[in-house]
């Protein structure tokens, strides 16, 4: 099938979370599958990779037109177009008070852009909010491309927290949407709510775990769409992420002091040590690693909260992540407050990322929700035992006591319990025989590639 894939950030090009990721690997996945694949994504300043500029086109927008440029680029027999607005040219992918506005002229090019590139696809698979306009845009939108009318529409949930919620009138008028749009499933208590429009109007919804596909269906964790989620059910399912297993392999990581495997794990602890000897960590206590957004969701307060005792259980703590000040600032203090100890450093860094996966003992996910987390499955392959709350895809990825450590209660003496259990068997033969276990997972995109095609032909209709 023709597959046009849309995600606000598309890895080795962008990338600020596990989306990125996703968009990078399972477009390639569908491809070997026997799909054709164009991936279109914003074109940021910031982007890694020099697409080619191969002219402009007008996106209906804000009552008017607006030029928006075309790069192209493709890599491994995936075709990326990116889509060029002044509007994209800042620092960071987003986190503006015009995002809204921003990542609707980005929707609202995207058929302009598919057209450009010779592109009119079977289905259409949109991914959070950022896309979410699209299911609408191609049943009701003026100005369409042809062939474009009515496209059949999948929607990917990959984070139900983020929803794009804006002004209605004005996110119509943006969109260039008919007013009759105000009495639609696009708005939610009076606002245009861009993920609950998406799930009202794509053919078929999915999201990244099992787990969080019935979660998201109750109020704790439905972020208030569990109402219009249970009353769309038949057609929302969890499919699993994969990892991109060539991106994220020990034994060919040029980021690793030395290769390494389940049969031979002295490259492990080559990585060990030059993680303790880039952060002055004292050698003989096991290192606790975290690679995380700072944010509530992932619950890393709970870490800071339970340093002392964690500090006390013997861990060292290696910590990579940026995101909200007080998390950066309280984990700059926890650093300076115990030199040899904990480590942490603020920003985004891929290489240093893959040294912690591969150089710490166990890997903290604490998170008070987790559509699906790629972070544990990186950590397993790395033979790095995670130690997770029992939530969405870390329950679904995570055997407790197996190949990692689970907890139920998101506070500090629930992480503090699965970290003393793991603690535990730190000190016995039977830790070695769980990082097997774990590295020995299979995670590959093959199985979750399939399953999206089957998500595709019922969108299709076929
Ligand atoms: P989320 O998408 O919610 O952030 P995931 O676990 O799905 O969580 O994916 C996170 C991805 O982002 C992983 O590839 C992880 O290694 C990466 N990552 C997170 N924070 C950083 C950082 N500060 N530096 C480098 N990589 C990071
Ligand atoms: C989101 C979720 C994360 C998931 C990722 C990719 O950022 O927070 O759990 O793994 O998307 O689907």
């Amino acid at each position: 099938m023709k597959v046009l894939f849309v995600s606000s950030e598309v890895y080795p090009y962008s990338k600020s979370g596990g989306l990125g990721d996703v968009a990078g690997a399972l477009p390639q996945a569908l491809v070997k599958a026997g799909h054709e694949v164009l991936v279109v994504s914003p074109w940021y300043q910031t982007l890694k990779g020099a697409p080619l500029w191969i002219g402009d086109v007008a996106a209906p927008f804000d009552g008017g037109f607006s030029q928006v440029g075309v790069g192209t680029l493709e890599r491994q027999g995936v075709r990326y177009a990116f889509v060029g607005h002044s509007q994209f040219q800042r620092d960071q992918l987003y986190g503006y008070p015009d995002d809204v506005k921003r990542f609707c002229l980005f929707s609202r090019a995207v058929p302009q852009v598919a057209e450009r590139v010779g592109f009119v696809p079977d289905v259409v698979h949109a991914n959070d909010w950022h896309s979410a306009y699209l299911p609408l845009i191609l049943k009701d939108g003026w100005h369409l491309p042809a062939g474009f009318p009515g496209r059949p529409c999948v929607f990917s949930i990959h984070n139900l927290q983020y929803q794009g919620v804006s002004e209605l009138e004005a996110t119509l008028y943006w969109l260039r949407l008919p007013s009759s749009l105000k009495n639609s499933y696009l708005n939610h208590f009076g606002s245009a709510n861009a993920m609950q429009g998406a799930i009202g109007f794509a053919e078929q919804v999915t999201t990244v775990s099992p787990g969080y596909a019935e979660e998201i269906q109750r109020p704790e964790y439905g972020y208030g769409l569990d109402g219009t989620l249970r009353h769309l059910s038949f057609k929302l399912r969890g499919i699993l992420n994969g990892l991109d297993t060539e991106v994220w392999n020990p034994a060919s990581d040029p980021n690793l002091p030395a290769p390494y495997s389940a049969d031979d794990l002295s490259g492990k602890q080559q990585a060990r040590e030059a993680l303790c000897e880039r952060f002055r960590l004292g050698g003989g206590r096991p290192i606790l690693g975290v690679v995380s957004r700072l944010v509530e969701q992932k619950g890393i307060d709970l870490v800071l909260k339970a340093l002392p005792q964690l500090l006390g259980q013997g861990w060292s703590l290696v910590v990579l992540g940026s995101g909200e000040a007080w998390l950066e600032e309280g984990l700059r203090q926890a650093a300076a407050w115990h030199p040899g100890q904990v480590a942490a450093v603020i920003g985004h860094d891929e290489q240093l990322a893959h040294l912690i996966y591969a150089g710490a003992d166990a890997l903290a996910v604490p998170s008070r929700f987790e559509p699906c987390g790629l972070s544990q499955m990186i950590a397993m392959r790395y033979g790095t035992l995670p130690i997770a709350r029992a939530t969405g895809g870390l329950k679904d990825t995570i055997i407790h006591d197996q190949d990692g450590f689970l907890f139920t209660h998101a506070n500090p003496e629930g992480l503090l319990w699965a970290a003393g259990q793991a603690r535990r068997r730190y000190a016995e033969a039977r830790w070695e025989a769980m990082m097997v276990r774990a590295m020995s997972k299979e995670f590959s995109w093959a199985r979750s590639a399939q399953a999206y095609g089957e998500v595709y032909r019922l969108a299709w209709g076929g």
